[in-house]
């Protein structure tokens, strides 16, 4: 077998088998195959595309590249959520306390990542004290006795997405539907819970620009999943708006803190109750309806709220400075009064993201330092009426230039004289 016969059979349309699939990964994991084949193959599937059970290979030759985590001493009741990413996006921070409080086992591993924020991770080290790293054991004892443990990524789950991520970065092969799905997917199984929710965005500030695409690929992903014996969800979820207030470190983490402690509903609360119940009704097999009632208690009841402080204390953060978390870092702040008196028609979410990261919130490389207290508090949101002179906004920044940020985030802006049509949150639920 040779990677020229296998990069051939693929662009002439050809199915590939597992000892193929293998072999290629196999090959470019351990550097017997060139970048220039690796490149080659991709492309061929970016124009060919990939049959499920050639996509279920390709994941499975991915997960089989590195470490696997082992939940099985959880049972039925491990769960993890993924999110393909959006502006704002600080569900997990809801999500995974409120599912341990209703007795699911969250241990997640999860990463820094480069973008208008930084990682789950870099977001709970906006916390004092918040340890990271646990070794193996610890991090299984305390998903078992509190029901949540969340720690950077250690060990080598799937060093094949790494270097083909890598790839396809620089080849133009990211936005093909079965390379997305195997990457994604490959790494949530290696993770290894057995109950799965992803929430796949859709809109401006999403990877994927219509609800079509979404569905498409949530819909892929699902079946991956079911096919490895998890059991799977996907929520829908538009990203034409960034999500919930805020969109920084510290921020988020404290906007979290303030929907688990009742103090704020809207769109975080929503999708985070969502996610949350799917988690549940998969775990414990039951209707819909009575996950999200169940959900909502445990929220409303400040179960979820102390599951939290617990988890954070475990992990050696204080769990007294949640709900003042900002005021700790006396961040410099430039409030954006509005321009015009009418109604915000259309956010351009992904611009806001890029507001952030010049305002010090994201990485742009992964040597960059995050400034943990930056980022953006919104007042206003896409629908809401607003006046001439009332504050948009408020920007948080060490940086210099955060008057620069005001006008780029004014330029995210568009403004219209009567109300736009309502935007949905949640586009549809796949099981
Ligand atoms: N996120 C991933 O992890 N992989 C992709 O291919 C796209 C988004």
């Amino acid at each position: 077998m040779t990677a020229y016969e296998i990069i051939k059979k693929k662009r002439d349309g050809f199915a590939l088998d597992e000892a193929e699939i293998g072999f290629l990964i196999d090959g470019y994991v351990k550097r017997s195959i060139p970048d220039y084949q690796a490149a080659a193959f991709l492309m061929a599937v970016f124009f060919r595309g990939m049959t499920d059970t050639e996509t279920y290979l390709l994941t499975k030759a991915m997960i089989g590249s590195g470490d696997v985590i082992d939940l099985s001493v959880f049972g039925n009741l491990s769960a993890d959520k993924h999110s393909t990413g959006g502006v704002g996006d600080k569900t997990t921070l809801v999500a995974a306390p409120l599912a341990a409080a209703m007795g699911l086992k969250i241990a997640k591993m999860t990463g820094r990542g480069l973008g208008h924020t930084g990682g789950t991770v870099d977001k709970l080290e906006s916390v004092p004290g918040y340890r990271i790293t646990l070794s193996g054991k610890e991090f299984l004892r305390q998903a078992g006795e509190i029901g949540i443990a969340v720690i950077g990524a250690s060990g080598e789950l799937v060093p094949a997405d790494k270097l083909l991520y890598a790839l396809r970065d620089v080849t133009a092969t990211v936005d093909s539907i079965p390379l997305i799905a195997a990457s994604i997917m490959s790494k949530k199984l290696a993770a290894g819970a057995k109950n799965i929710v992803l929430d796949v965005k859709y809109g401006s500030g999403a990877f994927m620009k219509t609800a079509e695409d979404a569905e498409l690929l949530a819909q892929k992903m699902v079946a991956l999943g079911q096919r490895f014996g998890r059991n799977m969800a996907a929520v829908i979820s538009n990203m034409d708006r960034p999500l919930g207030n805020t969109v920084g470190n510290a921020l988020e983490l404290q906007e979290a803190v303030d929907v688990l402690r009742g103090k704020v509903g809207g769109d975080i609360r929503e999708l985070s109750l969502t996610l949350a119940a799917e988690l549940y009704a998969l775990a414990a097999g039951v209707p819909r309806d009575e996950a999200v009632q169940k959900a909502e208690q445990t929220l409303d009841s400040g179960a979820a709220y102390e599951k939290m402080r617990r988890w954070i204390a475990a992990q050696n953060g204080d769990a007294d400075a949640l709900p003042g978390l900002m005021a700790l870092y006396a961040e410099p702040a430039v409030t954006v009064p509005c321009p015009v008196t009418g109604y915000i028609a259309h956010m351009d979410t992904e611009k806001i993201g890029t507001v952030s990261t010049l305002l010090g919130a994201g990485r742009l490389t992964k040597e960059d330092r995050i400034d943990l207290g930056a980022g953006i508090r919104i007042h206003k949101k896409t629908g809401d009426p607003v006046s001439a002179g009332e504050p948009l906004c408020t920007l948080y920044s060490k940086k210099a230039d955060i008057a620069a940020a005001g006008d780029a985030y004014l330029s995210a802006l568009s403004f219209s004289e009567t109300a736009p049509a309502p935007l949905p949150l949640i586009h549809k639920i796949i099981r």
